[in-house]
C-alpha cells in the first residue's frame, strides 16, 4: 500500500526513480510523484494524479539530478489529486518527503504546526512530516528526522531529502516496510525489493525504529538513537525476468499460467520419501513439540484466508487435529483466548498485510506460537513469526492473487502430511498422498487447457451483473475464492456460498439474470451438489458447472460445463480454482478493465 523509493548514485536518477515506481505500482496506483535534487541545491518536485505513465508525461525531459525520492500512492487521507500526491514539501520547499503508512496523530500535529505559522498545501496526514523535519532542522537532516519520528504515532516508511544536503537520503521505518539496497557506489531505499532488483541484490531489511542515512558511498544504520547497527546483508534470490511479463499480456495471466511450476517449487525438497512424510527447514519445532500440538488455528485475509479455510478442513479430516481458520482482522479485536498447545499460522503472500501482522503480534503477546506461511522473503510476518514456511511462488505482481493461493495450499497439504504421519496415517497412505501431490503440476497444466473454453464462457456471461459461486467441503472455500476473484477485477457482484446454504436465503436471488457457478468434484458430496444445481435450474437460474471429465450427468443439467481432470478427491481445490481464476481474468478483459491493477485496490494492504 503505497510504494516509496529513494536513490542516490551516478545513474540517471529520474529514470531509476520512475522505473522503481513502475515496479512498485501494484502497491498503489492512484497518483505518483518524484522529487529530484542536484549539487546546486535545487529540489524539483513533479507529481500527478493517475498512473506512473501519466506522471512520466509531465516530467520535463531536462530534469536530472544525482539523488531523489519517489512515491506511488494508495490514498488514505485526502482525495486523489495532484496536490495530495507525494512527495510533500515543507514551507520553504527545501525538504521533501515520501511516506507509506498512516500518521494517526496528524491532526493534532498539523494544528500545532499551523498555529506556529506553517502553511499546508495538501489534505494528507503525511505532509506534517515535512513540516516537522523543517522545524527540527539545524544543519543535520538525520537528526531532524530522528526528532520528528519521536512525535509520530502510527505507521510509516519514510524517505526524506534536503536541498542543502545533496546526495543524502534519510529513511525511517515503523510498521511499513523499508529496505536498504546496497549497490556499487549507489544506494537505494524502497518499500519493495522489486524496485531495486535491476541494480542490486544485496539488501538489508530495516526493522521498526530503524533510521538509515544513505549516500552513494555507503550507509549508516541506527536504532533511531546514536547507536549504530551492524546488520546482516541479505541476498535477493528473485531474478529480474520474474518481475517482468515475459511475453504475457498481463501479470495475472502470467501468474495463472505459472502455477504448474510455482507449485513444484512450493513442494521442492520438502518430500521425505524414506518415511513418506514431509520435512520443513524453518518450522523451528521438534517432532516432539509438533506432537504436543492439540489444535491448529490459521489467521489470514482475502485469498490467503481462503487457502487457510481449505487447510483447516484438510487438517481436521486428514490429520485428525482440530483446526480452524479466522479472518485476522476479526481475531485481533475480539480478545482471543490463546489455549496451551495451540499452534497458529499467519498466512500472507506479501508478509506485510497489516490485519494479519497485528493479529499475529496480539497472539504472540499472549504467548502463542505463531508460524508464518509467506511468499515474500524477508517481509515482516516471516521475520516476526516463530518460524514458518516460504511458499516460493516467485513474485506475485497482479493485485489478484492466484499462484500464491495454490502454493499456500501445497504447503498446507505437505504440513498436513507431516502431522498425519505423526498421528494415524500409515506409510502406505503417506506414499499414496505423495503420489497424488506429485501429479498436481501436470494436472494443473492440463486444467489450464480449459483457457479458450473459459474465455468463450466469459464472453457469454460477463454481461450478467450478479453471480453465485457454490461449492461444498474443501471446495466451499474455493467458491469463496472464485467470487472474490470475479468481483475484485471484473467489478461484477459475486457471492460465494456453501451450495447447501443457498436454500437458507440466497436462492431468493436466483432468476435468469443471476448465473450460478457450481463446483462439482467427484467426491462424497457430489450427489448433494447436483441436487442443489437442480434446485437452481428449477428456478430458471443459469448454471455453469465445473465437473470432472466424463461427468455427463452434470453436463446435462448445467447450461455450460468446464471439465477438469480427475484426481484424488482431496486435491480438487487445486484444479477447481484454476478455471475460476481464468473466468475472472477473461470477464475483466471483456469488460475492458485493468486486470493487474483493479480500481481502489492495492497488492500489499499495509493499513488496517
Ligand atoms: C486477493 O486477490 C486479494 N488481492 C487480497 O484479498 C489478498 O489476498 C489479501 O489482501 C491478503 O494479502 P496477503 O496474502 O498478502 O496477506
Amino acid at each position: 500500500m503505497c510504494g516509496i523509493i529513494g536513490y542516490c548514485g551516478p545513474g540517471n536518477t529520474v529514470d531509476i526513480l520512475v522505473e522503481a515506481l513502475k515496479r512498485m505500482e501494484y502497491r498503489g496506483y492512484d497518483s505518483a510523484g518524484i522529487a529530484v535534487g542536484d549539487y546546486t541545491g535545487t529540489l524539483t518536485v513533479v507529481k500527478r494524479k493517475g498512473k506512473i505513465a501519466d506522471l512520466q508525461k509531465v516530467i520535463p525531459s531536462t530534469l536530472n539530478g544525482s539523488y531523489g525520492i519517489g512515491h506511488t500512492r494508495w490514498a488514505t487521507h485526502g482525495e486523489v489529486n495532484d496536490i495530495n500526491a507525494h512527495p510533500h514539501l515543507n514551507c520553504a520547499g527545501d525538504i521533501a518527503i515520501a511516506h507509506n503508512g498512516i500518521i494517526e496523530n496528524y491532526a493534532a500535529l498539523k494544528g500545532k504546526l499551523i498555529s506556529e505559522g506553517h502553511v499546508f498545501r495538501s489534505e494528507t496526514d503525511s505532509e506534517v512530516i515535512a513540516h516537522l523535519v523543517s522545524t527540527f532542522y539545524e544543519g543535520d537532516l538525520e537528526l531532524a528526522v530522528k526528532k520528528t519520528i519521536k512525535l509520530l504515532k502510527g505507521t510509516y516508511g519514510i524517505v526524506c531529502i534536503h536541498a542543502k544536503e545533496p546526495n543524502k537520503i534519510v529513511g525511517a521505518r515503523n510498521g511499513s516496510p523499508l529496505i536498504l539496497g546496497i549497490g556499487n557506489k549507489e544506494m537505494f531505499l524502497a518499500s519493495d525489493v522489486t524496485a531495486m532488483i535491476a541494480y542490486t541484490k544485496q539488501v538489508i531489511y530495516l526493522e521498526d525504529g530503524n533510521v538509515v542515512t544513505i549516500t552513494p558511498d555507503g550507509y549508516k544504520l541506527t536504532d533511531g538513537t546514536d547507536k549504530i547497527l551492524d546488520r546482516k546483508i541479505d541476498y535477493i534470490s528473485w531474478e529480474l525476468q520474474e518481475i517482468e511479463k515475459d511475453g504475457y499480456t498481463h501479470f495475472m495471466e502470467k501468474e495463472i499460467f505459472e502455477q504448474p511450476e510455482s507449485i513444484k517449487r512450493a513442494m521442492q525438497g520438502r518430500i521425505d520419501k524414506e518415511y513418506m512424510t514431509a520435512k520443513f527447514g524453518g518450522l523451528n519445532m521438534t517432532n516432539r513439540e509438533l506432537l504436543a500440538v492439540e489444535r491448529i488455528k490459521i489467521i489470514a485475509a482475502g485469498t490467503s484466508y481462503h487457502a487457510g479455510l481449505v487447510a483447516s478442513y484438510l487438517l481436521e479430516s486428514v490429520a485428525r487435529i482440530p483446526a480452524s481458520a479466522e479472518l485476522a482482522s476479526e481475531l485481533r479485536y475480539r480478545n482471543p483466548i490463546v489455549e496451551r498447545n495451540t499452534l497458529y499460522f499467519a498466512v500472507s503472500q506479501s508478509g506485510e498485510t497489516a490485519d494479519t501482522l497485528y493479529a499475529m503480534r496480539e497472539l504472540k503477546r499472549k504467548g502463542a506460537r505463531v508460524l508464518g506461511i509467506c511468499n515474500v522473503v524477508g517481509s515482516t510476518i516471516p521475520r516476526e513469526s516463530d518460524g514458518g514456511i516460504y511458499i516460493h511462488s516467485g513474485p506475485e505482481i497482479a493485485v489478484a492473487s492466484t499462484k500464491a493461493f495454490t502454493s499456500q495450499l501445497a504447503v498446507f497439504y505437505l504440513f498436513t502430511l507431516l502431522i498425519a504421519r505423526m498421528r494415524d496415517m500409515s506409510y502406505e497412505m503417506g506414499k499414496a498422498f505423495i503420489q497424488h501431490l506429485e501429479e498436481l503440476p501436470q494436472l494443473i497444466a492440463k486444467t489450464l487447457q480449459t483457457n479458450s473454453h473459459v474465455k468463450n464462457l466469459a464472453k457469454k456471461y460477463s454481461i450478467y451483473p450478479n453471480f453465485l459461486f457454490l461449492g461444498r467441503g474443501l471446495n466451499y472455500p474455493v467458491a469463496l475464492e472464485g467470487a472474490l476473484k470475479l468481483k475484485e477485477i471484473s467489478y461484477i457482484h459475486a457471492e460465494g456460498y456453501s451450495a447447501a446454504e443457498i436454500k437458507h436465503g440466497p436462492i431468493a436471488l436466483i432468476n435468469e439474470n443471476t448465473p450460478s457457478v457450481f463446483l462439482v468434484p467427484d467426491d462424497m458430496l457430489r450427489e448433494k451438489v447436483i441436487s442443489n444445481m437442480k434446485e437452481v435450474k428449477a428456478r430458471k437460474g443459469k448454471v455453469i458447472a465445473l465437473a470432472v471429465e466424463g461427468d455427463e450427468e452434470v453436463a446435462r443439467i448445467a447450461d455450460d460445463c468446464i471439465f477438469i481432470p480427475s484426481t484424488h478427491e482431496l486435491l480438487y481445490p487445486f484444479l477447481m480454482v484454476v478455471p475460476l481464476q481464468l473466468f475472472a481474468y477473461h470477464c475483466a478483459l471483456e469488460l475492458g478493465h485493468n486486470v493487474d491493477q483493479p480500481r481502489n485496490l492495492a497488492k500489499s494492504v499495509t493499513v488496517e
